[in-house]
């Protein structure tokens, strides 16, 4: 980290940065460390989470637009989160909280189920070498995972720029029971709450195309 992201972590941290109670792994969450959200943010407001929010440009830009919700970033990468800090401070964003750890454990064990209104997933690492395609983040566990903590009727929202992980996704949560396609078509239209960020960018200076799915979870029996 920079000098300047060095700082991020120590002097504002302690105003966006919620304190995940760790397993073993330096970013695991221990089961049982569920927050309150009313308590965290100070009111009762939808909660919109995004999972790996990368450098921040997209929840800063949903967090300083819509004050009256409320945002979580999920991110592993520290150097991300203190940018994210720096933004969300220069904008004033005072409805934003980080947490560096790893999202499925955030959904799992951070997230009162059903406590989440919208989770965005954009532009999730592709993981595009055969070999390495079951390191990818969107699997049949990790949708029962996000079924848990969205609120019936909430939303899913994904977007990448590899057309093989699309599909995967698209197959994946067709067949998740708790999700319902909320698109017509092969695709979703693009979601206007999504800014372009670096890796858009890199991936239609590419030649690659961008597609968006979404999908609504089902209520609850
Ligand atoms: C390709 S980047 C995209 C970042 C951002 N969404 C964007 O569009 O600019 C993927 C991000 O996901 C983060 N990430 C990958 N696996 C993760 C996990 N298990 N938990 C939290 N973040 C994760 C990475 O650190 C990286 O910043």
């Amino acid at each position: 980290m920079t000098d300047g992201q060095e700082r991020a972590w120590t002097d504002l941290a302690p105003r966006y940065v919620l304190h995940a109670p760790r397993d073993e792994a330096a970013t695991s969450v221990r089961p049982g460390a569920a927050i309150d959200p009313r308590e965290v943010w100070g009111r009762d407001a939808a909660l919109i989470v995004e999972v790996g929010s990368g450098q921040g440009h997209a929840i800063i830009h949903a967090a300083s637009s819509r004050p009256d919700d409320d945002f979580l970033a999920v991110e592993v990468f520290t150097a991300g989160l203190a940018r994210t800090m720096l933004d969300a401070e220069k904008a004033a964003v005072r409805n934003l909280r980080l947490v560096e750890a790893n999202a499925p454990e955030v959904l799992e064990h951070l997230l009162p189920p059903g406590s989440v209104d919208e989770l965005w997933i954009f532009f999730p690492d592709p993981w595009h070498k055969n070999k390495h395609n079951k390191r990818r983040l969107v699997t049949p566990e990790f949708a029962a995972i996000a079924a848990r903590a969205v609120t019936d009727g909430g939303v899913l929202r994904l977007a990448t720029d590899w057309e093989q992980y699309a599909r995967q996704m698209r197959e994946v949560l067709d067949a998740a029971p708790e999700f319902a396609r909320a698109f017509e078509g092969e695709w979703s239209e693009r979601f206007a709450g999504r800014v372009l960020t670096a890796f858009e960018r890199k991936g239609t200076r590419a030649g690659r195309e961008i597609r968006d799915l979404a999908y609504i979870r089902r209520v609850r029996e």
